[in-house]
C-alpha cells in the first residue's frame, strides 16, 4: 500500500492507496455511498460498496458528516467510461476529526454569510480554484521578472511618505510619531534602481478606500517594478509581455480550475502584445461617442473602463493623462500639460489592473511638486536625493494582484481573490 495525493493518483492505477483529506460531498443509494474527497491537491470520487467493506466501515461511511477529516484506503480504478478519470474503491475508512453541523451547505448563501465564514468558505471548490490560480499568477510574475533581470528589493511597510495621495492613508502611531502603512513601495524602488538597475517588490499595500466597490480592497497585494534608463514605451512593453506571460501560465496549468470557475478561456487565449494604446483625450472622445458624459479633465470611473473595452479583444493602455489628476512624481510632457503615464485597462469589464509612469527626474521640478502637493519636504528629502546624485530617466509600474487574479478567474468581485479580504466594512475573520 502506498501513500499518495489525489493529483498523483494516475500513477497508482489498480494499486491500493491511502488518501488523507476532507469529505467535501456525499450521497448514498442503497448499498453504495459516494463520497467526494478533497486532499488539497484535488478531488476524487470514493465509492463505498457495502459488499467490499465491513459493516462498521459501511456505517461509518453513512455517519461521517461533511468536512470531517478522514483517511481513506482503497483501490485506484480508472473510470470505465471516462479514461483519465480515477476513483477509489474503498476498503477502509478512519475518522480523524469530525465536523458536526458544517455551516456551509449546498444551498445558496448570501455574500455576508460567506464572508463571515471565510475561514471555512476557502474550502469550497470555486474558492479553492481561485487560490490555486492566485498562486500561479504570483509565481508567473516572479518568473517573468527574474528572466528580465529584475532584482527583488523588499520595501518597507511602515513609512512617513504618502506615495499615492494623502486621502487614503492609514495612519499609525509610531512611538508617538505619525507614520503610515505603505500605499506602494515605488518611491523606495526608485532609490534602489541606482544600485540594481531593474528592481521590483511584491507585498501587501494599504489604502483607506472609503468607496464600496467590487474593485477596491483596503489591503491588497501589489508588485511594483522600476527601471533605470527607461522610456514610457519600454515600460509599456514590459507590462504587456508580463500580462501575456501570466495568462499563458494560467492557461497552461489551470484548464480544470477555469472549468470549475465556469470561466471561458477564449479571451485569455487571444491575448497578445502589443496591446491597444490611446491617449486619455482619445479615450474620453471614444467614451463620449459611446454615451458617457465623462469630461476631458476627469478620471475614468469603473463604468467608463468597462464601456471603453467592451468591443475590444485586447487590453488598453491609456496614456498622457491631464497632469492635475495624476501623482506628484510623474514626469510631464514638454508643454507641461500631460503626465507621461499609463493605466492598463483589462478587457471583459475587469477595469484598471496596472498604473505606471515615467518619473520626474529633475530635482528642482520634483521639489516644486512636493511643495505644491503640501507634502513634507523634510520627509521627502531622501527621495529628492535620488535626483541629486546620478539622476536618470526612469519609470515603472504597479500591478494589482487581486484585480489580475479576478480577471484571470473571471471573478467579478475582488473580495474572492484574496484569502481574507479587508474592505470598508470588513476586517474579520
Ligand atoms: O495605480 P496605482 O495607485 O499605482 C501606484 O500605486 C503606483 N505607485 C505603482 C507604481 O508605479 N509602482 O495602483 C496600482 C494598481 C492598480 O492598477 C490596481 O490594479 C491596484 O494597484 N489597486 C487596487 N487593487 C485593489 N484595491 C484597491 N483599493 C486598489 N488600488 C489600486
Amino acid at each position: 500500500m502506498s501513500k499518495t495525493t489525489i493529483s498523483q493518483i494516475h500513477d497508482h492505477k489498480d494499486q491500493e492507496v491511502t488518501l488523507k483529506g476532507w469529505l467535501s460531498n456525499k450521497r448514498s443509494s442503497g448499498k453504495l455511498h459516494f463520497w467526494e474527497l478533497r486532499d488539497g491537491s484535488g478531488f476524487i470520487q470514493c465509492i463505498i460498496y457495502q459488499d467490499n467493506v465491513s459493516a462498521d466501515v459501511f456505517e461509518l461511511g453513512n455517519k461521517i458528516t461533511l468536512e470531517s477529516s478522514v483517511e481513506v484506503t482503497g483501490m485506484v480504478a480508472e473510470h470505465p467510461k471516462k479514461p483519465g478519470n480515477f476513483e477509489l474503491q474503498v476498503k477502509n475508512l478512519v475518522l480523524v476529526g469530525d465536523s458536526p453541523d458544517y455551516p456551509i451547505g449546498k444551498k445558496e448563501h448570501g455574500p455576508d454569510f460567506l464572508l463571515d465564514h471565510r475561514h471555512l468558505w476557502l474550502r469550497s471548490k470555486k474558492q479553492w480554484a481561485i487560490q490555486r490560480i492566485r498562486n500561479t499568477v504570483i509565481n508567473a510574475i516572479f518568473e517573468y521578472l527574474n528572466n528580465e533581470g529584475f532584482i527583488k528589493i523588499d520595501t518597507p511597510i511602515i513609512t512617513p511618505n504618502a506615495c499615492e495621495g494623502t486621502t487614503t492613508l492609514f495612519e499609525i502611531d509610531y512611538f508617538d510619531n505619525p507614520a503610515y502603512l505603505t500605499q506602494s513601495g515605488q518611491l523606495y524602488l526608485e532609490a534602489a534602481i541606482a544600485a540594481h538597475g531593474r528592481v521590483f517588490d511584491f507585498g501587501p499595500v494599504f489604502r483607506a478606500e472609503k468607496s464600496k466597490t467590487r474593485r477596491h480592497l483596503t489591503e491588497f497585494w501589489m508588485m511594483d517594478a522600476e527601471m533605470a534608463f527607461c522610456t514610457l514605451e519600454e515600460n509599456l512593453e514590459i507590462q504587456e509581455n508580463l500580462i501575456c506571460h501570466i495568462a499563458k501560465k494560467v492557461l497552461e496549468k489551470h484548464r480544470g480550475d477555469l472549468e470549475i470557475l465556469e470561466r471561458d478561456p477564449a479571451p485569455l487565449e487571444k491575448l497578445k502584445a502589443p496591446f491597444i494604446h490611446m491617449t486619455h483625450s482619445e479615450a474620453v472622445a471614444e467614451l463620449n461617442k459611446k454615451g458617457s458624459d465623462i469630461k476631458i479633465t476627469e478620471d475614468l470611473g469603473g463604468d467608463d473602463e468597462t464601456l471603453l473595452t467592451e468591443d475590444k479583444d485586447l487590453p488598453v493602455f491609456i496614456t498622457h493623462w491631464p497632469k492635475d489628476i495624476k501623482s506628484f512624481y510623474m514626469k510631464r510632457d514638454e508643454n507641461d500639460k500631460y503626465a507621461l503615464c499609463a493605466d492598463l485597462i483589462a478587457i471583459e469589464g475587469f477595469g484598471e489592473i496596472i498604473g505606471g509612469s515615467q518619473r520626474e527626474d529633475d530635482y528642482d521640478e520634483l521639489l516644486k511638486r512636493i511643495k505644491e502637493h503640501k507634502l513634507s519636504v523634510e520627509d521627502f528629502q531622501w527621495y529628492l536625493d535620488t535626483r541629486k546624485y546620478g539622476s536618470t530617466p526612469h519609470g515603472g509600474f504597479g500591478i494589482g494582484l487581486e484585480r489580475t487574479v479576478g480577471w484571470m478567474c473571471g471573478t467579478k468581485h475582488i473580495r474572492e481573490t484574496i484569502p481574507f479580504p479587508r474592505m470598508l466594512n470588513r476586517m474579520r475573520p
